[in-house]
């Protein structure tokens, strides 16, 4: 595992490699700090206060919070997005959502469902994995509490419509929950613009951070309706067998992992300014309008989705499975690229991939155009032997 010759086309799970200097501020704060955040009033423990309250106000620059008090910090998206649903539906609640969100939203939904009477409503999507809007906003009912779409799918890369969603929920009472895990480090957003209420993101994918880091935006209109998801000391009012009703402490349960947020913090100066947003957005749009290109001349190779902004493609082949096809891509030709469901139960019934799934290439900022020439190239090599024999 030298990093030699290995082409990693597997960024919608976590992007790699992280940067060196990523990894070096990680190191370093483990080295020279290493304190606990929000528990000591000793030098380095204010070190480590610091890291944490600077990349919440940096967090929430980038999506647009006036108030970096809306942020918590999590361990993964799963997390954050539990903490977010937990946090605010209700027993007997109606909640919308997409065929194409991750399981880490139709999980605890369904949970809820299952158990405390909660009503769910499921919109579908199209064969390239985009919701049906007007099936969505259709579902909406006067006693809907949450509308949770994701802001792109995992396994297509499909950009949902959430600017038109947020405008249509402004005159609605119901909230809106985006899941950001795909977009957070590509595409711009701003939650106040929008009217997005809960945002959530890991900080492992394209945003560059490493592994154990997301983040929750909760806007301040909910606070004093949501409730902890996670009990535990906070290093505050340690008096109380309550939690804290202020946020971000009553979602911060736990030591935060604060070596990975050092980490994550190093990460996002990376893309500080909007050109290198904007560089960012048109290289991963020039790698998805690449990619889909080249799959597109395969024969006997079907492109769920189309090009986008994302450098997301699934795709199904005649007569090899996605297990198959990745574990030849992966011991041929050391591109790694993942099978399967890809943790969506829901967006399968509707790409025509229910049985087995797809074989899913995505790219990232550190990809290289040659790195979806190879992937291309690898899969026609595939198919012309299969088809020669
Ligand atoms: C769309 C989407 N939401 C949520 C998650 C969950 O993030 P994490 O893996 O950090 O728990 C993922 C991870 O793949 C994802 O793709």
């Amino acid at each position: 595992m030298n990093g030699k010759n290995r082409i990693y086309l597997d960024h919608a799970a976590t992007s790699w490699p992280k940067a060196e200097s990523v990894l070096e501020a990680m190191s370093r704060f483990a080295r020279e700090c290493g304190a606990a955040a929000g528990r000591g009033g000793y030098h380095s423990a204010a070190a480590a206060d610091l890291v944490v309250s600077s990349l919440r106000r940096s967090i929430a620059q980038r999506i647009g919070a006036s108030n970096s008090d809306c942020i918590s910090f999590h361990p993964s998206g799963t997390a954050a997005l539990n903490a977010a649903i937990h946090g605010l539906v209700r027993p007997g609640d109606h909640v919308v959502v997409s065929a194409a969100d991750h399981n880490s939203v139709l999980r605890p939904l369904n949970h809820l469902a299952q158990t405390q009477g909660v009503r769910l409503t499921i919109v579908p999507t199209d064969g390239s994995g985009l919701v049906d809007f007007q099936s969505l906003i259709a579902s909406v009912a006067p006693d809907t509490r949450l509308v949770a779409l994701t802001h792109a799918s995992n396994v297509t890369g499909a950009v949902q419509p959430i600017a038109e969603l947020g405008e249509f929920l402004r005159s609605h009472p119901a909230w809106f929950l985006c899941d950001a895990a795909q977009t957070f480090g590509t595409l711009p957003i701003s939650v106040e613009d929008v009217g997005i209420d809960l945002l959530a993101a890991p900080g492992h994918k394209s945003s560059g951070g490493p592994l154990g880091t997301a983040f929750l935006y909760v806007a301040s209109q909910l606070h004093r309706s949501f409730v902890p998801w996670m009990q535990g000391g906070t290093g505050s009012q340690s008096e109380s067998l309550e939690m804290p009703t202020t946020m971000p402490l009553m979602l911060e349960a736990g030591n935060l992992n604060v070596p990975a947020l050092a980490g994550w913090a190093d990460s996002l100066q990376s893309w500080q300014s909007s050109e290198e947003v904007r560089r960012r957005m048109e290289h991963a749009a020039r790698l998805s309008e690449r990619l889909h290109a080249g799959l597109g001349q395969i024969e006997h190779l079907r492109v769920h989705g189309r090009a986008g902004i994302l450098p997301i493609a699934s795709v199904t082949i005649e007569d090899l499975a996605p297990s198959d096809a990745a574990a030849v891509l992966d011991a041929e030709f050391g591109i790694e690229t993942r099978a399967g469901m890809h943790c969506a139960a829901r967006i399968h019934a509707h790409l025509g991939t229910e049985q087995g799934g797809t074989l899913r290439i995505s790219a990232g900022h550190t990809s290289a155009e040659f790195e979806i020439d190879a992937v291309i190239e690898a899969l026609a090599t595939i198919l012309s032997a299969m088809h020669s024999s």
